[in-house]
Formats: C-alpha cells, structure tokens, sequence
C-alpha cells in the first residue's frame, strides 16, 4: 500500500470512496490500524479519558500527547497522521498556534494537525497552514469547549445552531483546511451543510452523508465500558477479553496450576547435582 498523502484524500473525495479515520494511542494499536488499511489516524486527544484517566479532555498537554504520538508515529506507515491540539496550545494567539503545530510535526512526525472550532480558531488555521502544517478542523460538538456548548450534546439542533456550525465549516474551508470534522450533528444537517463543502469531511455522530467517518479506538473497541454517546458502535468487546485473560491468570496462580512445566526452565541434572554439592 501507498502511503495515503491529503491529495490522495481529495481523489477519495471526488470519487466518492468513503474515507476511513481512526484514533490510536500508542505502538499496538497503531501497528493494528495499519494492518487494517485505515486512511487516517489520529492520536486524539480524546487520550485524555480513554489512556490517562482525565475526566475530559480540557487537563491533556502537549507534552503528554507528543509521547502517545511519537509512539503511534513509529508503529505507522501508510496512513495520514494527524496530532491532535490540545486545549490551551493553540487559542491565544497565531504564534502559539503555530509553534505548538510545529511541535507536532516536529517531534512527533505528524503530517497534519487539529483544532478545534471556528470563528477565532479559523484565523489559527490559517496561520498554522501559512506556517506550512496541513490542518484538519473539528466543528459541531467541540470537547474542549463543551462547557460553553452545554455539556456534551447533539449541535446544531436548531437552525441558528445549524446555520452556526455551517458559517465555522465554511470559515475554516475558507481559510484553508484540508479537510474537517463535523462532531455530533443531525444528519439532515449535514446533509444540507454538504454541497457547501469543497474538502474531506469526516463524520462522528454527524450521519452517512460525510466523505468518511472517524470514531475511537477504545470506544468502537469497548476497551472501557464507561458511557459512550449515541454514535459509538461496538464493533468488538475488547474489555471482557481483557478481563478474562486477567481473570484466568489471577486463578491459576491462586490453584497452583500457573506455571506450567511448559512454562519452566531446566538445568542439566549433573549441574544440579553440582550446585547442591
Ligand atoms: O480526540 C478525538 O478522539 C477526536 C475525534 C473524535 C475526532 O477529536
Ligand atoms: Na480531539
């Protein structure tokens, strides 16, 4: 397989050839989705909760996301890499939106990054694509800001809500973005916001209509059985496997029946005679 580069998604655009996203955390999962075929991985910062016990996103450095990432980067080599910006290293101005996006590329070998939101955050894309960092965007239901959107819900449910995410998508399309995701959106409306767009869109909650979908490893997994949104389909249990390999360990230790001679090492007889002389 080709490594997968942003004309390559384009071509899968207009030829209608549905666009596959992942995240991935760290080296075995990467060399999973590899494995898999996937076109692009992104080490979201959705880390937060899923690896490192975070109760959202909002808390998950640069410094802690680059380590996941550099670690994703070296179990890849076909699919597109996308960092994901965390809260806080990004918003206050071009310069930090740029000098964290060059972290990224870097030292963790991304070939793109991600932002979040509109608006304000429009201009930092431009600044960090100026800068010569390919950006993704993220509109609809924007977790690091889900405080201000009302919790972790559906967006664009009324329609100056719906008109809201379509002026962010355009202004980030505008403004350069090589592609965006559209977060927990009615699929009417994103049915409706679709012939606007010009660039991959890649949907989570936001209906069939996307040129791709993107979901979480551990939630598509069930690595975690905590609550998943709407959207989160199980596609495998991977929990439940896990605890019953941790289960069956714990008993055999417990009956004795764990080690195995097959698990054991030997010494030649005369040199154990030997050491007991
Ligand atoms: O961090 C993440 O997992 C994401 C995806 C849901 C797009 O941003
Ligand atoms: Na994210």
């Amino acid at each position: 397989r080709k490594r997968i580069t942003l004309t390559k998604l384009h071509e899968m655009r207009a030829l209608g050839e549905p666009i596959v996203m992942i995240t991935a955390y760290d080296h075995p999962s990467a060399l999973v989705v590899e494995e898999a075929g996937v076109d692009v991985v992104l080490v979201g910062d959705s880390a937060a909760n899923n690896v490192l016990g975070y109760p959202d996103t909002v808390p998950v450095t640069v410094e802690e996301l680059l380590m996941l990432t550099r670690a994703v980067r070296r179990g890849l080599k076909t699919p597109l890499l996308v960092g994901d910006l965390p809260f806080g290293s990004y918003e206050a101005s071009d310069a930090q939106a740029i000098e964290t996006a060059h972290r990224f590329v870097k030292e963790a070998g991304c070939d793109a990054v991600k932002l979040e939101g509109g608006g304000a955050m429009a201009e930092r894309a431009r600044a960090i694509v100026r800068a010569g960092v390919p950006v993704m965007g993220h509109v609809g239901l924007t977790p690091q800001t889900a405080t201000m959107l009302g919790g972790y819900r559906a967006q664009g449910r009324t329609a100056a809500r719906a008109r809201a995410v379509l002026e962010d998508a355009l202004a980030l399309q505008e403004a350069g973005a090589f592609s965006i995701v559209f977060e927990a959106i009615p699929a009417d409306v994103t049915d409706a916001i679709m012939p606007y767009m010009e660039i991959p869109i890649i949907g989570i909650g936001a209906g069939a209509s996307t040129d791709g979908q993107v979901l979480v490893l551990h939630d598509l997994l069930t690595i975690h059985d905590d609550f998943q949104p709407k959207f989160a389909k199980r596609f495998a249990a991977v929990k439940d496997e896990m605890r019953r390999g941790v289960d069956a360990y714990a008993d055999e230790v417990r009956s004795r029946t764990f080690p195995a001679p097959e698990h054991t090492y030997n010494i030649a007889p005369e040199e154990l005679e030997r050491f007991r002389a």
